[in-house]
């Protein structure tokens, strides 16, 4: 009797002890809840780190399960809850190429820039950018892929814009929903950054973004709304910068009023890689709705434990977060076992890297010397069968940008590679006085680099090297042999820092001289000259463009990128990209420009890199010029501008019938018929902009408000576009009510094939609409707000 006793007892005890150790399923995460002990909700709230902060980095380690992956969530071995891995992004997964250890590779596609991607307009061809990103994610045995990133481009001199979108939300909002459903159709997820308004690199960990509530929502916020609602993002990344007054990372309006109870946010939010902010506790953080600090220190779980026992921090609060990482984790590759291969797709990748860049690379210019007439191919204008190809970035291409952006791809494709896999030859002694110092200048870059600019290594990118005069004697030789000139223009930028104007923003002297001295050779002999632009963002171009024949705006295209912009300038395929932001006259000609990047004040420094300390820098920035950003500004201020907003040439043209517009319910329906009039086949972006009726809120002169794209359409062939328009994307924001309002009354739908060629226009009338939201982010320091 008493033998059974104790063996019941011990079989309770052994089944309590059981019951206390459940394993995480996608069926049990009450359970496991409940079966965590404070500590361990501690520890898989704050991030396993990667090498970011030296031996204090550890918590767990285990970011070493895939070199060179930013980082992870934390394992908790007893309760089956495994490590995930969290990799950079966006254009690609960005781990170590190579292993100790082992002579395998590890290489990933290079994929387009967000802005080439953007430059599309093509949101299936994107998600299948995604798809194919998503599909190298769990190839590689990560979880998560840091990205997109979503920023808007407030002013051309950020030195991440090339990894954003657009300077227009619902631009930013339906590509970044499109490569967010490619992405996790893989079974993996994205993690959609930098939320929020962190639209400058300078002073990035400390700057308050001063912002109006309106600005705020209708620009900087709308694109994550309108990714949020249209894509179930799984992971969303908190901002480094303050948002009127409040670090992004600790700002409970921004991630739980806005983005959970105004949007339904479902996922999970985590840091930008931070770690343990100076000014900003980790128990703000916690109760803010910040589900995961990334990269994670100890303190940051010893500062929750002791929070919690002291009644700082509300276990629901705590319980509230973990409950979200356990729902998010039993999601992933890591948690299913998926047996990944680390071998991705690299020949259909490179094939949708090729297609997605030709659809991206903007034609600015044409005076009919493109497409080039090719022994290959078509019988259009010039015959070309040999170039003179100037410009070092000709021969050491730009396929991404720098900082944790970059993508480590096994190749490149140059131009050089590019025009001889479309069977045209180019010049021998420009190859070999490029090659040369191509090779020079690394060496001499790499030993002379300061040991703190770790942006300035091979790792965090390609560098772009300062280009090199050569002389009009060097380029009357080269006319003669060859049927044309290509000069190539490079930029590079990237996490960390911003732009200047003079050296990157404007040409400098060397690439000015180039440009002209190369036309004025090759006209003179009746041979025209292309320029081909490899930059993540906006450059200068009123002061030559009038120059060369064509240019060709090929951004960062990604590791196809020599045969992306051979496959255009041989006319294989038709250009359709159109811009994504507008390229003003000059820098200055923003209104952003004037208070950028900020205000210079005393600060205290954020503890990265082992330093704390009070320095001057960039304490503010004041968005003084509000919701007038972009297009938004000099089309309702009526600036002249180098390139405007949507534009984009193509060989063919099209023409565009009158539309329908139809207001049905609380949406209205845009058609229009667009018909290709030209010679040869191609695509058209059809845009609407909208003007509001005047009434009390003051509106810009136009807005976009939907987008569509063609299929390729023959001569002669027409397609009906259709388009919708929820009437709550017409409204403004009413900061009084704290409120969407659609003001009702006579809007004017302009339909073009850019901002500034408006084809059609219908007037429609549309009722008043109103959504209430939380009154969330007010500012607290005084605006200049720019008024029309
Ligand atoms: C960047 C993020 C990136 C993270 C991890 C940060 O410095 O701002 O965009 O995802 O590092 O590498």
């Amino acid at each position: 009797m008493k033998k059974t006793m104790i063996t019941a007892i011990a079989a309770t005890t052994c089944m309590m002890t059981m019951n206390a150790q459940p394993k995480l399923s996608a069926t049990n995460i009450d359970e496991v809840l409940k079966a965590m002990t404070l500590e361990e909700k501690a520890r898989l709230l704050v991030g396993g780190a990667n090498n970011f902060f030296g031996d204090q980095a550890v918590v767990g380690g285990e970011a070493t399960l895939v070199p060179g992956a930013a980082g992870t969530s934390p394992e908790i071995e007893r309760l089956g809850i495994p490590a995930t891995v969290l990799t950079d992004g966006p254009a690609g997964v960005r781990i170590d190429p190579t292993r100790k250890g082992t002579s395998q590779t590890f290489y990933a596609t290079g994929f387009p820039i967000g802005t080439c991607l953007a430059s599309t307009w093509n949101e299936e061809l994107v998600t299948r950018v995604g798809e194919a990103i998503g599909n190298e994610t769990k190839e590689y045995r990560c979880d998560v892929i840091l990205g997109p990133g979503m920023n808007l481009h407030r002013n051309p001199l950020c030195g991440r814009n090339f990894e954003y979108y657009s300077e227009d939300p619902l631009v930013t909002g339906k590509i970044a929903a499109a490569y967010i459903r490619g992405v996790q159709s893989q079974g993996v997820g994205v993690s959609a950054k930098h939320f929020a308004v962190n639209s400058q690199e300078t002073d990035r960990t400390s700057v308050d973004e001063r912002v109006s509530q309106r600005a705020a929502r209708e620009l900087y916020l709308r694109g994550f709304e309108i990714a949020v609602r249209e894509s179930d993002p799984w992971t969303i990344m908190a901002s480094y910068n303050k948002v009127n007054g409040q670090f992004s990372m600790g700002n409970r309006d921004l991630l739980t009023k806005i983005l959970r109870d105004d949007w339904g946010f479902r996922g999970i939010v985590m840091t930008d890689w931070i770690g343990i902010r100076k000014g900003l506790e980790t128990i703000t953080e916690v109760q803010a709705g910040n589900d995961l600090m990334e990269p994670g220190q100890p303190a940051q779980v010893n500062e929750i434990v002791e929070g919690v026992k002291s009644g700082k921090l509300d276990i629901a609060d705590v319980d509230r977060n973990v409950r979200r990482m356990l729902e998010y984790i039993v999601k992933t590759p890591s948690f299913k076992q998926y047996p990944a291969s680390n071998k991705p797709d690299f020949k259909a990748h490179a094939a949708i890297t090729r297609q997605s860049a030709c659809e991206g690379i903007v034609l600015l210019k044409n005076n009919g010397a493109l497409p080039f007439r090719t022994e290959q191919g078509n019988n259009n204008s010039q015959l070309v069968k040999t170039v003179a190809l100037f410009g070092e970035n000709s021969y050491d291409f730009l396929s991404g940008g720098t900082g944790s952006g970059c993508v480590h791809p096994p190749y490149v494709v140059d131009m050089l590679e590019g025009l001889k896999n479309a069977g045209i030859k180019s010049s021998v002694t420009l190859t070999d006085i490029y090659r040369k110092y191509i090779d020079y200048a690394k060496t001499k870059f790499q030993a002379e680099r300061h040991p703190a600019k770790w942006f300035q290594t091979e790792m965090m990118g390609q560098q772009k090297y300062p280009e090199i005069s050569i002389s009009p004697i060097a380029i009357n030789k080269e006319v003669e042999a060859a049927d044309a000139a290509i000069i190539t223009i490079g930029r590079q930028a990237g996490e960390g820092i911003d732009r200047d104007i003079q050296t990157e923003f404007n040409l400098i002297p060397e690439e000015h001289a180039l440009i002209i001295d190369v036309c004025n050779a090759f006209h003179q002999a009746g041979k025209p000259v292309i320029v081909i632009i490899n930059s993540g963002s906006v450059i200068e171009t009123a002061s030559w463009s009038g120059y060369p024949d064509a240019i060709l705006c090929a951004w960062q295209p990604g590791m196809e990128g020599g045969n992306s912009v051979a496959d255009l300038l041989t006319g294989k395929v038709n250009p359709s990209g159109k811009l994504t932001m507008t390229w003003p006259l000059a820098a200055t000609d923003h209104p952003s420009t004037k208070g950028y990047p900020g205000t210079m004040d005393f600060y205290t420094y954020q503890v990265t890199r082992g330093y704390t300390g009070q320095v001057q820098g960039y304490d503010y920035t004041n968005h003084d010029e509000d919701i007038y950003v972009g297009y938004r500004y000099f089309d309702s201020f009526d600036r002249e501008v180098a390139y405007p907003f949507g534009y984009g040439l193509s060989y063919t043209s099209f023409a565009y019938s009158k539309p329908v517009v139809k207001v049905i319910g609380d949406k209205v329906n845009v058609s229009v018929i667009v018909k290709n009039i030209g010679s040869v086949s191609g695509k058209e972006v059809a845009q609407v902009y909208v003007s509001a009726p005047k009434g009390k809120i003051e509106k810009p002169a136009q807005e976009l408000k939907a987008f569509a794209k063609t299929r390729e359409l023959n001569p002669g062939e027409q397609q009906t576009l259709t388009m919708q328009i929820p009437v709550r994307m017409l409204a403004s924001f009413d900061e009084k009510n704290s409120q969407w309002l659609t003001e009702g009354g006579e809007y004017v739908f302009r339909i073009g094939a850019s901002s500034r060629d408006i084809r059609q226009t219908v007037n429609a009338k549309i009722g008043t609409y109103t959504e209430k939201v939380s009154d969330a982010l007010a500012p607290k320091a005084r605006l200049n707000l720019l008024k029309q």
